[in-house]
């Protein structure tokens, strides 16, 4: 048996909802298209966006790998990273890690894209380290844009763009539990991207995993 609420009545349940905030770190210049699907329902999340780039207006100016004067612990319900931990210094990873778990609630979680170094790899073996790899908004890619960052943008002056560390499954995975986080899925894409889903330890993964299925994004393999 199933039962459906009335539209008013479901507007009336996601108006009792609590809205979340989700900490969007390297957000980048703004657009709802940098923020993953899973949080595109503006009436359940609030965007909090933070760059160490003052130039794309982030709501908070700072570098990930040191979030103290700005965010308290445990205040924030999810943190999305996309494309922006290699761009940290590789001493700052697991400061940065740290910091993520450090602002998120007990019961939130951290999820991250980054460059899957192997699939990158792969790809200089089979093609060299310049044939491009796919068309992105910001221009064509190769390889070596993936290893270094977009050398366009570096060449246009935004040291900001550059890569400085990289990441493989295994590697990102043993970060993020030694950084405090209970329990991690990874996952090596399509696309050269690699996912991690960090839980803190009082999260629920099932409902969360379930969701970002939903939303085209499965850790089961
Ligand atoms: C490739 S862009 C990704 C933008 C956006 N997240 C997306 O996926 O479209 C990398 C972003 O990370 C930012 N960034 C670089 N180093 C950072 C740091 N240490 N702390 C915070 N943001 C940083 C850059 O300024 C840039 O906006």
């Amino acid at each position: 048996m199933s039962f459906e609420s009335s539209g008013r009545e479901r507007a009336t349940a996601a108006a009792a909802l609590p809205q979340r905030k989700v900490l969007h770190v390297g957000c980048g210049p703004r657009g709802l298209h940098r923020l993953h699907p899973v949080f595109h329902d503006l009436t359940r999340w609030r965007e909090i966006r933070l760059d160490l780039d003052p130039s794309v207006e982030p709501d908070i100016v700072c570098s990930t790998a040191d979030m103290r004067g700005h965010i308290a612990n445990g205040t924030v319900d999810a943190l999305w990273s996309s494309h922006n931990i290699e761009h940290l210094y590789d001493h700052d990873v697991s400061r940065a890690l740290s910091e993520f778990a450090r602002v998120l609630r007990p019961d939130g979680f951290a999820l991250i894209r980054c460059p899957d170094l192997e699939s990158v790899v792969t790809a200089i073996l089979q093609d060299g380290l310049e044939t491009i790899a796919y068309h992105s908004p910001a221009g064509p890619i190769t390889p070596l844009d993936m290893l270094y960052g977009h050398r366009a943008s570096v060449a246009r002056g935004n040291d900001f763009m550059a890569h400085k560390t990289g990441f493989t499954d295994l590697r990102l995975g043993r970060l993020l539990l030694e950084a405090g986080f209970a329990h991690v899925n990874t996952k090596r894409a399509t696309g050269f991207d690699l996912w991690a889903i960090a839980f803190m330890p009082e999260a629920n993964p099932d409902e969360t995993l379930d969701a970002l299925a939903c939303a085209g994004l499965s850790f089961e393999s």
